[in-house]
């Protein structure tokens, strides 16, 4: 038996985990809070920082480690990989140089550009406000997007038309970011629908899987604040209805184009996960971010459709011979996030999260603790999101009636979007894309 480590505390790590589990790992769990489906796969756990590298070493010398498996991006960017290794535990994820395509935007950018990668962005870098109001002036202020270099939890973002309404916003924005020292990039705004392309990288060979399209807005119809996602979907075909196979295949290869590029650029190879957030736009395929692992909840639409051994994958990760003898179910799927109500503004925790878990077994959903903690046997919500359910069929009408039904087992102080995987919203994005398209 392989002994496995996972590292966070997420749905994200709870459906990695189980999918390593399913390909027979021993598991065992270092997180910063104790997930209660991790708690329940595992041989071991322990509640403790994630970026407490010499905690973390110990518990894998401790437990005859045979790798770890990086599910967040946090202890990624400040040098997980590098501390676990050079403690002789294989990991899958990205050393620090080359986690910095999630770490840093102007990293990325700087280098989509120097290696002429296609579906790189406009962008100009900023340390202070000099010269921000001519580059608006330039390019429209109708056409800005403001990132802030580093990590934030995916909502630092500010585009303009949805977070930013004239030009004294895109100004005091930056204000408020210079002045918290933060470098930041105006970008060219893109108009398209997204989509996210995960893939296993083994320093060389990239392999794709399923296309999903996450929602980010916390309410229906695409309203209301950014948030960590709100439910994500995928297609039987793989494909989504407004993304062809050659838009994937121009995708994969630019990502193989980045990870080449990363070797050359910083000696190290990328191995682990990469996630590809495309924009299909009237101007072709745009690159909005890279992340040096899983989505959440993305990893959850794709990860139960493995027709393959995830323990084997990982072995060849780390061995650098990645082959394609692994395929995916060609089902759809529907994830819906259950939030606290309130969440992203004002969520109410620590609420009891009732589970029937008898029902939601029959209903077929699937479902994966977030951000949530067990305590005397309960489940209750913290400030963030709560529970991942998810729908897997032929169809995706009927992943999404499977996840509908499934939410209904879980009660508390909760909402959900109704509409993620529904008909509706996705002929929505079918329109919108013909229409630019066709203009
Ligand atoms: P990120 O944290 O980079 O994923 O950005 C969050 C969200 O902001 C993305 O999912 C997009 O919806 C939006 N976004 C980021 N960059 C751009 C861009 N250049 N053009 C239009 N929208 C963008
Ligand atoms: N679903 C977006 C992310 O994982 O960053």
């Amino acid at each position: 038996m392989v002994n496995v480590l996972i590292v966070g505390h997420g749905a994200r790590e709870h459906v990695i985990g189980e999918t390593l589990v399913n390909g027979g790992a021993n598991l065992f769990s270092f997180m910063s809070f104790k997930n209660a489906g991790l708690e329940d796969l595992s041989k071991k756990v322990k509640i403790h920082s994630e970026t407490d590298f010499r905690e973390i070493i110990d518990f894998c010398q401790n437990n005859k480690i045979d790798y770890a498996v990086i599910g967040p991006e946090a202890p990624l960017v400040v040098g997980i990989v590098d501390a676990l290794e050079k403690g002789g535990i294989p990991c899958i994820g990205p050393k620090i140089e080359a986690a910095q395509l999630e770490g840093s935007k102007v990293f990325t950018r700087n280098l989509l550009e120097k290696y002429n990668i296609k579906s790189n962005v406009k962008s100009k870098v900023f340390n202070s406000m000099d010269g921000i109001e001519s580059y608006i002036k330039d390019i429209g202020a109708e056409n800005i997007v403001i990132k802030p270099e580093g990590l934030t939890g995916g909502k630092g973002v500010m585009v303009y038309g949805d977070h930013l309404f004239s030009k004294e916003d895109i100004l005091n924005y930056c204000l408020e970011l210079v002045k918290t020292n933060k470098r930041l990039l105006l970008e060219e705004k893109c108009i398209g629908e997204e989509f996210t392309l995960q893939t296993f990288v083994d320093g060389k060979n990239v392999l794709g899987s399923p296309l999903v399209q996450d929602h980010k807005r916390a309410y229906e119809d695409d309203k209301g604040p950014n948030t960590g996602g709100m439910g994500s979907y995928s297609m039987e075909d793989h494909l989504m209805p407004f993304i062809s196979q050659e838009d994937v295949n121009e995708a994969l290869d630019d990502m193989k184009k980045t990870v080449a590029a990363i070797k050359v650029e910083t000696g190290v190879e990328y191995k682990g996960f990469l996630y590809g957030q495309f924009m299909k736009t009237a101007g072709g395929l745009k690159l909005i971010e890279y992340n040096s692992r899983f989505g959440d909840p993305e990893a959850m639409n794709v990860l139960p459709l493995l027709k393959g051994n995830l323990v084997d994958i990982c072995w060849a990760i780390i061995n650098g011979n990645l082959s394609p003898n692994f395929k995916f179910e060609n089902s759809a799927t529907v994830c819906k996030y259950l939030a606290p109500e309130g969440y992203p503004l004002n969520p109410k925790s620590n609420e009891q999260v009732k589970i029937n878990i008898e029902k939601i077994r029959k209903s077929g959903a699937k479902y994966y603790y977030a951000s949530v903690y067990r305590k005397d046997g309960k489940i209750f919500t913290t400030s963030s999101r709560a529970m991942g359910v998810l729908g897997i069929a032929k169809s995706l009408e009927e992943a999404e009636k499977i996840a509908e039904t499934g939410v209904k087992c879980i009660e508390g102080k909760l909402f959900h979007r109704k509409d993620v995987g529904t008909r509706a919203l996705l002929q929505k994005r079918i329109d919108h894309m013909s229409s630019l398209l066709n203009k």
